[in-house]
């Protein structure tokens, strides 16, 4: 992997490449606002649809009041309370200064705020950079440098910010008839929103019957090429990989694979992607998760990637 220092890595964006950045949550694959050409390179990097669009991050809170079309309810509360952080806010923008693609043509885009120093340092010297998580997609995000490297060969440039400390993606919040709500569950659950707005947003993913909300969470995603299967009673005699919890029992000649602690969600997070990615590491065709774990704060998250990574369509 080729890495590249911070002046480099500004310079180089500057000049229209496509660079691996690190993030508090998930490294993204960054191109500059003002480069084009990098924006559609990154879409060709991921073999990413064109119609699922991509977060612009800024460096402060303060510079996305000129891209925006008029003020929301609690917007200027959500934005001190969580940013610099893993909130990502879809807001109606002015759309002559915002290019189409990396919006997808929407007359909206995602906002962001990352509390990476390293991030923050490089957006002080780039300016606005769109950024969508660094992996080829469908599969698992990046949390380690390395990852990027299976993904986009050993020469792909990268700025090393070390492991990500949050392992998931940003908490996507929208808002529609008069409330904010969660498109995309994340690093941030909807307790966290509680005092500032005053609610928990409700949680509004995969809605069959209408235009999807949040484009990137209609498809198979977060997915090793291993196929994964829920744990089931009937599994007693299993003897592949099982991915599970600390302290649980699980088939007697299976090879546990230990996701963490569910007292700790924290820990189980930030090692996600590294637990899916290795199983292909290893070329494993198959292996069961067990998915017999209740919904609640960051587990829901947790769940909801698994789920996706289980999906086959
Ligand atoms: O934590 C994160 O958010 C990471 C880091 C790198 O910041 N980025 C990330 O980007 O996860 P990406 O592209 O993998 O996921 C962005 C999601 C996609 O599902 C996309 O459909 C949705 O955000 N999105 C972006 N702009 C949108 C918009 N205007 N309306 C609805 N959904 C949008
Ligand atoms: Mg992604």
């Amino acid at each position: 992997m080729t890495r590249v220092n911070l002046h480099e890595a500004a310079k180089q964006l500057g000049q229209g490449a496509v660079i691996g950045v690190p993030t508090e949550t998930v490294y993204g694959l960054a191109a500059s606002l003002d480069q084009p050409n990098a924006i559609e390179n990154i879409f060709h990097l991921k073999k990413r649809p064109l119609n699922n669009p991509l977060i612009i991050h800024l460096a402060k809170a303060a510079d996305v009041q000129p891209f925006i079309k008029h003020d929301l309810p609690h917007l200027t509360e959500l934005m001190a309370q969580f940013w610099p952080g893993p909130l990502t806010l879809i807001l109606p923008v002015k759309e002559t200064l915002i290019p189409p693609i990396p919006r997808a043509h929407l007359p909206t885009a995602g906002f962001r705020v990352p509390c990476h120093p390293l991030t923050q340092a490089l957006l002080e010297l780039t300016g606005p950079l769109v950024m969508p998580s660094a992996n080829l997609s469908g599969r698992p995000s990046s949390t380690l440098p390395s990852h990027l490297e299976e993904d986009f060969g050993l020469n792909f440039p990268v700025l090393d910010g070390g492991p990500c400390a949050h392992g998931l993606e940003s908490t996507i919040l929208y808002y529609d008839q008069a409330q904010w709500v969660i498109i995309r569950q994340g690093a941030l659950t909807p307790e966290d929103f509680k005092t500032c707005l005053g609610y928990p947003p409700e949680v509004r993913i995969n809605q069959k019957s209408q235009a999807p909300l949040c484009p990137g969470q209609m498809y198979r995603h977060y997915a090793p090429k291993t196929l994964l299967h829920p744990l089931s009673p009937q599994d007693a005699s299993y003897r592949g990989t099982v991915l599970g919890f600390a302290g649980r029992s699980y088939p007697l000649f299976c090879r546990f694979v230990n996701l963490g602690d569910l007292k700790n969600p924290h820990s189980i997070a930030e090692n996600l992607y590294t637990h899916l990615r290795k199983l292909d590491e290893e070329l494993l065709p198959e292996a069961l998760v067990d998915m017999n774990f209740p919904a609640t704060g960051l587990l829901a998250t947790i769940k909801e990637r698994l789920e996706k990574a289980i999906s086959k369509a």
